[in-house]
């Protein structure tokens, strides 16, 4: 496996894969693997001939005040991780390789951004957009993954590689979660004992949803109201928002008929959680 932390090499290696004719997954990440992270390269191993990872923790995609500087980083044990899921390159830049003092470009997916978690986060997926177009440029996949956890993401992502006419498909892969129910995230580890504890009321009451869901209720405020009561009689847990969206707009919905997301962002203490069920698939 190699580390590659310059643009101009990382062009050089992804070129001489292509010429070879070898079909490259790229799994684009921030690092500080567990094992959703690593279900995810799994998943592109499988369905490429060589897979190229990235780890960077880009601040273009955090807001001011968020934790950019205390986001856990372990480049020593990520390589182990990505070795051991049959990652052949980590592409690993610094923040001045990706975004030099001139730096001015920005990738805006509108509509899509400005809901669910672009109300608290106005420039996240800006960020998120911008940096995944880059990465895009530089490696030039042509099959990514993206996690379902972080639905609103991948959903921007497909919309702007659809939009921009970007030759990569982006598959989904869904939410890896602890034995608890827990969905696994790099800032899991922020959370104190107690408050990991309180966050199972974020799984839970997706779960209680899709119990009410199966007995027959269609009614989105309804469903809305019975998360957001099981998750406030959690003492120190304070919801961002909960939403039932349509899977592709991402636009709330009244009545659900076919299929929909009910998504939900809660803060525990200082930590700032997502997570989500889709609604009439599998259910
Ligand atoms: P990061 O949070 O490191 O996540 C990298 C990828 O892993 C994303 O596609 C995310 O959706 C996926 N992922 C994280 N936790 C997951 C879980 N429990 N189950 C399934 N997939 C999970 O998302 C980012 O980084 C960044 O925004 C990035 C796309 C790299 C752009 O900077």
């Amino acid at each position: 496996m190699v580390v590659i932390e310059d643009i101009a090499t990382m062009k050089a290696y992804a070129l001489d894969i292509k010429s070879k004719g070898k079909i490259i997954g790229f799994v684009p990440t921030m690092g500080y693997f567990h094992e959703g992270h690593l279900m995810l390269m799994r998943m592109a191993k499988k369905i490429s001939d060589h897979l190229i990872i990235s780890i960077f923790v880009n601040p273009t995609q955090f807001e001011a005040g968020e934790d950019l500087d205390k986001y856990p980083r372990d480049m020593e044990r990520d390589k182990n991780l990505a070795s051991s899921a049959g990652v052949e390159c980590i592409f690993a830049p610094s923040a001045k390789e990706m975004y030099p003092e001139d730096y001015t470009t920005y990738v805006t997916v509108e509509n899509l951004t400005n809901r669910l978690c672009g109300v608290s986060r106005p420039h996240h997926f800006r960020g998120v957009a911008t940096i995944v177009v880059k990465l895009f440029n530089i490696i030039e996949p042509d099959v990514a993954v993206f996690g379902k956890k972080d639905f609103q993401q991948l959903t921007v992502i497909k919309q702007m590689v659809k939009d921009l006419n970007m030759n990569v498909k982006i598959v989904g892969h869904p939410t890896v979660r602890e034995s608890d129910g827990l969905a696994m995230s790099s800032r899991n580890v922020y959370l104190s004992l107690d408050e990991r504890e309180k966050a199972l009321i974020l799984n839970k009451s997706l779960q209680h949803v899709k119990n009410l869901f199966k007995a027959g209720l269609r009614d989105a405020s309804k469903i809305k109201e019975s998360v957001i009561q099981m998750i406030s009689s959690e003492k120190g847990c304070d919801i961002d928002y909960v939403e039932i969206v349509d899977p592709e707009r991402l636009s709330p919905v009244n009545t659900i008929e076919d299929k929909a997301i009910v998504a939900l962002a809660v803060r525990i203490g200082s930590t700032r959680l997502i997570d989500n069920i889709v609604l009439g698939e599998q259910c």
